[in-house]
């Protein structure tokens, strides 16, 4: 029988999980020499016991705890190894059977951002987890406002030290509010992003993405609102024929107010936009409340300006033709496929925004 020291030295120095393993049976497997000594107990007179019984039960242990100490440096060698050898190019090209597309919605917010960009706009963005001042109330919504819940809101568990629930934004108005205290005036700018609602069907994500425009100057008027949606809707749609309806609306955040409608017509059994054999809503504009200008530390006696709200998955329904809303978070690679743009398709006002 091998000694201890031995026994011990052997397992220090395994090279691979299967030495080890031999050399765990063969001190502690049933036939092992530990084994064996801890079996010899029971035949040994009650001194020699005394003696030896906590000496081989010492041994098991250090034998133990020895084979444990080796596999787990064993196995971080090996980890190690393969963290080392085995990577993952990404600059491979993909599989043609993976390759993606641009969503609509990426594409279509491309074609807003090229659109607006020519008129001298520039693109901000925020936060889509905000507070309720700007959210709200900045927005001229103060707390029990009943414009509140006109929005159906998903409030977060206020943090610690958070005196008031975050939310995650119901629009992308709050933008409006943030450029203004970063850059000033004057301001021209646009904000797409995601924004969220408790609501849920056909025509309603919980999730769905908006664009925010703002311009503030001098002597802004409702004239460079309706201008500016409709060299924009005109751009967009490719279309000379699109004609817009301006509705008197409300909005806390805008006085006065209006609903923007666009005119449709039927071509090939399909209602698409331009002409006016009829009308539909695609946007709520109106000019920047005097108190909204105010809380963002400008003087609403020197600056004025427009703002507007439109859905985006609304309008790459329209432009692109597509039905039901749902599918646009679903992720189903075959609609991607046959919806989804060339990553190369880059929108350009003289190609064309919707290439
Ligand atoms: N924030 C509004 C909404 O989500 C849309 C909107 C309306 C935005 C009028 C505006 C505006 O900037 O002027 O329903």
């Amino acid at each position: 029988m091998i000694d201890a020291e031995t026994m011990l030295d052997r397992i220090a120095a395994a090279d691979t999980l299967g030495d080890l393993e031999s050399l765990r049976v063969a001190a502690l497997g049933k036939a092992g020499s530990v084994t064996a000594m801890l079996k010899s107990l029971g035949g040994m007179d009650a001194e020699t016991r005394a003696t030896e019984g906590p000496k081989i039960h010492a041994l098991r242990e250090r034998v133990t705890s020895a084979l444990a100490d080796r596999k787990s440096a064993l196995e971080n060698a090996e980890l190690e190894r393969k963290l080392g050898t085995e990577r993952v190019d990404l600059s491979l090209p993909a599989a043609e059977s993976v390759s993606g597309t641009v969503h609509p919605v990426s594409q279509v917010m491309d074609e807003l951002a090229e659109i607006f960009a020519d008129m001298g706009f520039a693109v901000a963005e925020g936060p889509e987890i905000e507070t309720q001042w700007y959210n709200f109330t900045a927005l001229n919504m103060p707390e029990n406002h009943p414009a509140r819940a006109m929005q159906d809101t998903f409030y977060l568990e206020p943090r610690e030290g958070e005196t008031e629930a975050r939310v995650l934004r119901t629009h992308t108005s709050p933008v409006q509010i943030r450029s203004m205290e970063a850059n000033g005036a004057p301001i021209r700018v646009i904000a797409p992003g995601r924004v969220y609602r408790s609501d849920s069907d056909a025509t309603h994500t919980p999730m769905f993405h908006q664009v925010e425009g703002l311009v503030i100057d001098r002597a802004i008027t409702l004239g460079h609102l309706k201008w500016t949606l409709e060299t924009f809707l005109k751009a967009f749609f490719e279309r000379d024929d699109v004609v817009l309806r301006m509705r008197p609306s409300y909005f806390p955040f805008t006085e006065p107010s209006a609903e923007v409608d666009v005119g449709w017509s039927m071509e090939r059994g399909r209602r698409v936009v331009g002409g006016q054999e009829g009308w539909m809503e695609v946007l709520g504009s109106g000019m920047v409340h005097p108190r909204v200008i105010a809380n963002c530390g400008l003087d609403p006696d020197e600056w004025q300006g427009f703002a507007f709200g439109c859905g985006i998955d609304r309008l790459a329904m329209l432009k692109y033709g597509m039905d039901d809303l749902r599918a646009f978070f679903d992720g189903d690679i075959r609609w991607l496929r046959h919806y989804g743009f060339r990553a190369l398709d880059v929108p350009t006002l003289s190609g064309g925004v919707g290439a």
